[in-house]
């Protein structure tokens, strides 16, 4: 029997109660419960949520223990009446136990067979606890880097959003979703979350369907392509419809355009909270409104199981939506193999390669934003280690960590003092009293500064008005630049942080964001040269808070003031230029590359050919002309000339990651065909326009490196 008939023979000998049941989604207990205990008996739980609160990714929530977990499956496999498995979820968002960049940092390697492996392991080790169903990957694409929940996803362009989400995807389910290592994954938040007004959590947003299709759309497309089971919808509303309620967007695209067809959780008390954003007034409405609109499974406020028996009853949600909505998750159910096996044999995990992998994946992430030549470091020199961020260890695994330990990760400090031992002149002063740390720095060679930001100004609902440094930070880089030493600071942050005023004071900037586990021997594994430097950012940085929105993907401005691109930026603003303080692709290398001409195979091609499935190739050779061997991202972009629309001055369709050893040449060729040439129309329909193909091939989006093709 296939799964398709397995789920209508189950189905069949459901109640209604039971139906509803599987739709219901609750907390996890922490310790046994009677009381829940019979409610999975009368078959009214089809999930638990392993978080003990709303903000799981900045509160303490401890995981449901292995032998509860078993328990209650037990109940619900051998009490129950039909014997139907529990799907256990959990926020395991980068890492489990080991700690991997946080996405936005992942990004930046620009590296997705490493970011799979990695998301892998991660599976790997939470299913051994447990976990069958994760929520990840978050695939909200922003522009606005004062959202707390931007560390959470891609950065701001849909083409690394969509690589990543396949990546992320594919890590997580494995070969075969139903392996013992394999977890569901969970796209999220559908749709458009990270465009909340001003940055702030929780907002409303106002997004174009045009905007809809082209930018927030592809990475989900993308996840649904690589065979995503879940979808998490986003707790946002679009123009005034409330996602949680929108069946434009939860039936007519998700399952009508980009074809999925797993379930749908709704986000934390989201159907009843229609209530706040007045589209309904009692739970019974939020339901109907919510189970009509398309969405499968209820999380945590149980509107669904007290309110869709009445409503089937009364005729406002037809049975028959309810059966397609069981039908989904219990086909997720049985795919995932959990009638098959059921129970966790709680494995001991060999963590060593996964820590490994996060420490290579640590290292590509990070991105040198600036460099005079003072690194990479040389192992002998005396170092003065200085700043708030010497000894943290809990800011660096990030925010939406939860099982991560803080007391198993390596300061800064400690991961320097491994590399060169008492070449480190460490001072414990309070950054506030600086002498002894001034005393020791005259002694010192080079003055490294560990620097950023807390946790706790990231992750849901934690954003923050004002990008910049913390004043007292600025203050402290001043105060060493003075000294007349080389003065290199590295960052430990979850967001770009604006860097007017900082990053011309210091002599290099190592961006090493939250990047989990091995975020301080990453880093030094960069300052010290052992790894050379390669991640791009791949997200924006704003030399100020005020310059926000600022994205490499705009369209060309009618009155020549293309800021981004460095066109007239003193028209744009009077008080400050709005050009990036480090532009969407952005990294430094220890190395050179040298950038030959673009070629192209053909400088004319009918769209007629395209069409039928014809590409052409755009090659370009690239020298490695330093001193070391190296990784580069190179990077292609386009830009459709002339359209019916307006389209991006850039977009990015294609980027390698490749070594080029010194004095060598490698060529890179990208393929460019009818997928990578076109735009969604406003009713997401995919057209591709003859006309005139700018292509641009470099080391970042402001590369001028390009050539010209003509679609006819
Ligand atoms: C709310 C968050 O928005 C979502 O990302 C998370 O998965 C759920 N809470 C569950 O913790």
């Amino acid at each position: 029997m296939n799964i398709e008939q397995r789920v209508e023979e189950i189905l069949s000998q459901m109640t209604l109660q039971e139906k509803i049941g599987q739709l219901n989604q609750v907390k996890a207990p922490l310790k046994a419960d009677e009381e829940v205990f019979e409610q999975i008996r009368q078959g009214k739980i089809g999930s638990f949520i392993m978080a003990t609160t709303a903000h799981a990714g900045n509160d303490d929530t401890v995981l449901t223990e292995n032998l509860l977990i078993n328990k209650m499956q037990r109940i619900a496999v051998e009490e129950s009446r039909l014997g139907i498995p529990i799907i256990y979820g959990r926020d395991v968002i980068h890492g489990h136990r080991t700690v991997y960049p946080i996405p936005l940092a992942a990004a930046a390697s620009f590296n997705p067979e490493l970011v799979e492996k990695c998301y892998r392991n991660i599976a790997r080790e939470a299913a051994a606890d447990g976990v069958n169903w994760t929520f990840s990957p978050m695939l909200d694409l922003c522009r606005d880097p004062r959202w707390g929940r931007i560390i959470e996803g891609p950065g701001e362009d849909p083409y690394v959003g969509a690589v990543m989400a396949e990546a992320c995807v594919k890590g997580f389910q494995g070969e075969n979703i139903s392996d013992k290592d394999s977890l569901v994954a969970c796209a999220k938040h559908y749709i458009g979350y990270g465009a909340s007004e001003g940055g702030r959590d929780y907002h409303r947003t106002e997004i174009s369907d045009y905007n809809l299709y082209n930018y927030y759309l592809p990475a989900f497309r993308a996840a649904v392509n690589a065979g995503v089971g879940t979808v998490m919808s986003s707790f946002n509303d679009i123009s005034g419809q409330p996602v949680t309620s929108g069946k434009k967007y939860l039936t007519d695209i998700l399952r009508g355009k980009l074809g999925f067809d797993g379930f749908v959780v709704s986000d934390w008390d989201a159907v009843s909270q229609l209530k706040r954003q007045g589209v309904a007034e009692t739970d019974a409405d939020c339901a109907e409104l919510a189970i009509n609109a398309g969405l499968d499974m209820n999380m945590t406020d149980r509107v669904y199981i007290n309110n869709l028996e009445s409503l089937v009853e009364s005729g406002r949600v037809s049975e028959e939506t309810i059966n397609t909505a069981v039908k989904r998750v219990l086909k997720i159910k049985l795919q995932k193999g959990l009638f098959q096996n059921p129970y966790c044999d709680a494995r001991e995990i060999d963590r060593t390669v996964h820590l490994k992998d996060a420490r290579t994946l640590a290292a590509e992430s990070m991105v040198l934003l600036k460099n005079d030549g003072v690194l990479p470091l040389s192992k002998k020199s005396r170092v003065a280690l200085i700043g708030p961020f010497v000894r943290e260890r809990r800011a660096l695994l990030g925010s939406w960590t939860l099982d991560g330990k803080a007391e198993e990760t390596a300061n800064f400090a400690e991961a320097m003092k491994s590399v060169i031992g008492a070449n480190m002149l460490l001072s414990d002063d309070n950054i506030a009293v600086l002498d002894n740390s001034i005393a020791r720095a005259v002694k010192a060679d080079v003055v490294v500064l560990a620097l950023g930001e807390s946790e706790k100004v990231t992750g849901e609902a934690y954003s923050v008005s004002d990008i910049s440094l913390p004043k007292n930070q600025v203050e402290l880089i001043h105060r060493y630049k003075v000294l007349g030493k080389k003065v290199v600071g590295v960052f430990f942050c979850g967001r770009p942080m604006a860097m007017e005023g900082v990053a011309e004071y210091l002599d290099a900037v190592l961006y090493a964001w939250h990047s989990g586990s091995e975020t301080a021997n990453a880093a030094c594994d960069i300052l010290f040269g052992d790894v050379v430097p390669n991640g791009k950012t791949a997200v924006t940085f704003p030399k100020r808070t005020g310059h926000i929105p600022m994205y490499y993907n705009v369209t060309s401005s009618g009155r020549c003031v293309n800021c981004y691109y460095g066109e007239n930026p003193q028209n744009c603003y009077v008080d400050s230029l709005p050009t990036p303080a480090f532009p969407f692709g952005f990294g430094l290398s220890y190395t050179k590359f040298e950038y030959g001409e673009i070629k192209a195979d053909t400088d004319e091609i009918l769209l007629d050919d395209l069409i039928d499935g014809k590409s052409f190739k755009i090659t370009v050779n690239v020298k490695n002309t330093g001193d070391f061997d190296g990784k580069e991202t190179v990077q292609l972009y386009i830009r459709d000339k002339i359209a019916t629309v307006m389209r991006p001055l850039r977009e990015l369709k294609g980027f390698e990651k490749r070594k080029i050893n010194k004095n060598e040449t490698e060529c890179f060729t990208f393929e460019l065909g009818y997928d990578k040439l076109g735009f969604y129309t406003e009713n997401g329909e995919y057209t591709v326009e003859k006309g005139e193909f700018e292509i641009y091939v470099g080391e970042n989006c402001l590369t001028k490196n390009k050539i010209t093709v003509r679609l006819t």
